[in-house]
């Protein structure tokens, strides 16, 4: 197999400084040698992810994953390992000569940039149709001009458009353009049918095109002019297209002078904002908000106000996104339009100076919460009052912060006319519950760890575990000093099979092939999905924190590895047994 230009990659690695690449997403604190920072990867309040810059690395405490700045934007950028590699190019200021046979061959079948291209046709395909002469088209139009009042200038910044009423007359132009049933399909513009025939996906529906933060048009969704079911269509997820990480008007929105974003349920809703002169509006893409999008919204802004619909749906689906929203750190407050469905049917009925009043009374998470506790229950009668109290109480055992804690406690003493102290303690008691609750199940999270259970990136570990343990020291002293690989390969002291588990028999294999191909590391990130890195970064900064790597070492873990071998192969010692020593010799160490 062709093997990546090293010499270009070295130059790249050696130029990009790993802290201030990081620092472009994640803020980070300095802790000694090391820096600390909220993991874009997973949800956390705490920081376990940590930046080392001696060598050039990151792992997550919390997530597992880490590498090097190619899997850090490999997994931040969604991109594949050529792609990485050119991006981080680019910022060191090389320019690579993309020699497609010095990269690995890709499995890939579609090629983004004319996924891109057919989006782009598409979506002016079905703007034009708005204004033409096909068949539904005057009523496609007069349901945006009428129905929902939109300008024509509106119209044309969101690139509005129509699929007109046909099962194919899309297709044959996408067809006359050069695009192949394959590609349509792969992009969700097209259906096969059983009996083998291809259709529209989008019918007799007016279309909202879906643009990224790059300005690509990456999905559609397509609403019906009527009551019928469903209301939308959506684009499912497509090679260029994750509706999970992408938010409706986020490329209009991230332009804004404004300080925060607001975040919708639906198309119409942020059309109407942007048209009333809020153009920091947003809304997911017909499902409820991730992790992902939170985290992407935090990459534009500090504060988001969720303001979805008022009804029940509308309302459990805030309590949700707040939850969401939260746990990435960014501020976040709620509106409920009043006396309205929802803030586009708001906007209409009483403009925007009216919107903007209810957004400067957007709550807090917990005034919010209150408020609705309070709507709920009368507090007048007593049975209700203490129902009230003791949903408010463990709403404030919720937040982190103990001065958070204290301001709404006041507050809630005050309103229910109950001694602060009583309260204080109650949550103080619930708080206590829930940590051990916590720590019980962390206790046997943590037996399950050991066990290997549960672990999807080497699943052999659970059937070996000490065999594998070797594995991993042998494999991290490799990785973390050129002197042992020289004695391990120069007097082929370990081969393939005396490892076990298939996962690191994988590792074992690429860092003697690159040593043996030209004396060096291989790049994990060309062989390893950036989870699998993640787990080689963790054997290595597990071993790194121990001062006994020497020769002796390296030899005392070999024997130890291949008596443990021997043991598992012939004594029958079973898994349990295996297990149960290993554990204990965990303790006896610890
Ligand atoms: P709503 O039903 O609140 O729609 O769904 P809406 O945006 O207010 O639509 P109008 O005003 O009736 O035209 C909110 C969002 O949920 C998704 C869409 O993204 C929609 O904008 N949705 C809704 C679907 O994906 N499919 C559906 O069938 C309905
Ligand atoms: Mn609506």
């Amino acid at each position: 197999m062709a093997m990546i230009n090293k010499a270009v990659i070295e130059e790249v690695i050696m130029r990009t400084d790993i802290q201030s690449l990081i620092s472009g997403y994640v803020s980070l604190k300095r802790a000694g040698s090391m820096y600390k920072g909220l993991c874009p990867f997973h949800s956390e309040k705490s920081p376990s992810f940590t930046v080392y810059p001696q060598t050039n690395s990151f792992y997550c405490f919390g997530c597992g994953s880490g590498g090097d700045a190619v899997t850090f934007i490999k997994q931040i950028e969604h991109l594949d390992y050529p792609d990485a590699v050119e991006f981080l190019a680019r910022r060191a200021g090389i320019t690579v000569i993309r020699d497609e046979k010095s990269f690995v061959p890709k499995e890939k079948k579609f090629d983004k940039s004319r996924m891109y291209s057919m989006n782009v046709d598409a979506a002016n395909y079905f703007h034009r149709a708005l204004f033409s002469d096909l068949p539904g088209a005057k009523e496609a139009l007069s349901y945006f001009t009428e129905k929902r009042k939109l300008s024509l200038a509106t119209i044309k910044h969101f690139g509005l458009g129509y699929a007109p009423d046909s099962f194919d007359i899309f297709s044959k132009y996408m067809i006359s353009k050069g695009y192949t049933y394959e590609e349509l399909v792969a992009g969700f513009l097209c259906g096969k049918s059983e009996k083998g025939n291809y259709y529209d996906s989008f019918r007799k529906r007016v279309m909202f095109p879906i643009i990224d933060v790059a300005g690509n048009v990456i999905a559609f969704g397509g609403r019906v002019l009527d009551d019928t079911k469903p209301k939308y269509k959506n684009s499912s997820d497509t090679p260029v297209f994750k509706k999970s990480r992408n938010l409706f008007a986020l490329n209009f929105a991230r332009h804004t002078s404004s300080e925060e974003l607001i975040l919708c349920e639906g198309y119409m809703d942020v059309i109407a904002l942007h048209s009333a002169g809020f153009t920091n509006a947003v809304a997911t893409l017909g499902t409820a908000i991730t992790s992902e999008q939170a985290r992407l919204m935090s990459r534009y802004t500090k504060k988001v106000i969720i303001c979805y619909d008022s009804d029940e749906a509308g309302q459990t689906a805030t309590a949700k996104a707040l939850k969401i929203i939260g746990e990435v750190g960014l501020d976040v407050r709620v509106i409920v339009v009043p006396g309205s469905k929802d803030p586009d049917e708001y906007i209409k009925s009483y403009g925007s100076d009216k919107f903007r009043e209810v957004l400067n009374g957007a709550k807090m998470e917990f005034t919010y919460k209150m408020d609705n506790i309070l709507a709920k229950h009368d507090i007048n009668l007593p049975h209700d009052k203490v129902n009230a109290l003791g949903e408010l109480e463990r709403e404030i055992s919720r937040v982190y912060s103990e001065a958070e804690r204290d301001v709404y406690i006041k507050i809630v003493s005050k309103k229910f006319d109950v001694d602060a102290k009583s309260i204080k303690s109650d949550v103080e008691r619930i708080i206590n519950k829930n940590i051990r609750e916590y720590k019980k199940s962390e206790e046997e999270r943590a037996k399950q760890t050991v066990a290997g259970y549960s672990d999807k990136i080497n699943p052999d570990f659970a059937k070996a575990p000490a065999v594998a343990k070797h594995e991993e020291i042998i494999l991290a002293l490799l990785m973390l000093y050129p002197e042992h690989r020289k004695t391990v390969f120069g007097e082929n002291l370990l081969r393939i099979d005396d490892f076990f588990t298939d996962f690191n028999k994988r590792v074992f294999e690429s860092i003697e092939k690159a040593y043996r191909e030209f004396g060096d590391l291989p790049d994990f990130n060309e062989f390893f999905s950036p989870e699998e890195v993640g787990r080689i970064t963790k054997m290595k900064l597990t071993r790194m924190a121990l001062s006994a790597n020497g020769d002796e070492v390296l030899r005392e873990s070999i024997s130890s590895l291949k008596s443990s071998m021997q043991k598992k192969n012939s004594s029958g010692t079973s898994t349990f047994e295996d297990l149960t020593n290993l554990i204990n010799k965990m303790r006896g160490e610890s």
